[in-house]
């Protein structure tokens, strides 16, 4: 009688009730476990490199993802893709060195979900090494432009959201190159820096309205535009180059609230590329 309910008929059919409950649970863990859910991101430069990435990244978190670039085919399918796997994305076509398109990206993210609660401040132009004496100077002026201008202007357009909200996340990507001067590297550099100093500035200015700024450093990473900059292979040439999604896990920690206790800082990343192993 023992052996009979046991093994019999229904204790089978429990079994296969707490392996289903069991599954359900799981499935909730994993969808609570989702840092960013509910809220919205933009994130500038996403059509390749780091920004891609990191678009990719705070999809699968949970966010809304406001894609920003010019190249309209590139990020219209990178937001295809996070809707195709569940998620809400918009893509928003726009030239950074255009101060009215800056504006368009905040005004069509709040049109479309209301809320403005992470921007990442990534695009860039990274051009290749040409000492001052012999540099084009409208280019010298476009990288201030889209490097330092747009960033701090699209942030002047997301505050007020974030500010009427109580909550905010600004992460504005520099680099080991704002560290530093370098031959050759004047224009960017120059933006670079002023990003880790704008970063300090705005994150003094905010943090009574709960909106934390920060600014990541990477080393070298493997994008189109590091190998199209430096002619180079890449990760091929150098295998000590990051992934771009190295950078992204480092701006999803940064976006969600496991990083409340950092605000007003400068975060290096430099991976296998850092000086110190020179
Ligand atoms: N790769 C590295 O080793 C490295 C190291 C340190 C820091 N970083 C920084 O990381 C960020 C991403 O670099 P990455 O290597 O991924 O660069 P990337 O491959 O060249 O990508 C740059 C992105 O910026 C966008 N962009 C450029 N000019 C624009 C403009 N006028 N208007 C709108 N978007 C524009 C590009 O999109 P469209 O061309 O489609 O507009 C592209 O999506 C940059 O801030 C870079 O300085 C990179």
């Amino acid at each position: 009688m023992v052996r009979l309910f046991r093994d019999g008929p229904l204790m089978k059919a429990l079994g296969a009730i707490w392996e289903f409950r069991d599954r359900i649970t799981t499935i909730r863990i994993v969808q609570s476990m989702e840092k960013l859910e509910g809220r919205t991101a933009i994130v500038t430069g996403a059509s390749r490199g780091i920004g891609k990435a990191v678009a990719v990244m705070l999809g699968r978190e949970g966010a809304n993802v406001v894609a920003t670039a010019r190249t309209k085919q590139a990020i219209d399918s990178l937001a295809r893709n996070i809707v195709h796997s569940g998620g809400n994305a918009l893509a928003v076509e726009a030239d950074l060195s255009i101060d009215s398109d800056v504006q368009r990206i905040a005004d069509e993210t709040l049109a479309k979900f209301g809320r403005i609660d992470i921007l990442v401040n990534n695009a860039a132009i990274i051009h290749p090494s040409v000492n001052l004496v012999d540099f084009d100077f409208d280019l010298w002026r476009k990288v201030i432009a889209v490097n330092l201008e747009a960033a701090a202007l699209l942030t002047k357009h997301c505050l007020p959201s974030m500010i009427e909200n109580s909550y905010g996340k600004v992460i504005n990507i520099s680099s080991i190159g704002g560290r530093k001067g370098g031959k050759g590297r004047s224009a960017y550099r120059v933006t670079k820096s002023a990003l880790i100093s704008l970063t300090e500035s705005v994150a003094a200015e905010v943090k009574p309205y709960g909106i934390d700024v920060n600014c990541i450093c990477p080393g070298g990473v493997d994008t189109e535009g590091y190998r199209e900059a430096f002619a180079t292979r890449g990760k091929a040439d150098d295998p000590n180059m990051m992934a771009p999604e190295e950078i992204a896990n480092l701006v999803v920690f940064l976006a969600s609230d496991d990083s409340s206790s950092v605000t007003g800082t400068a975060i290096d990343a430099f991976g296998g590329t850092n000086p110190l192993f020179d």
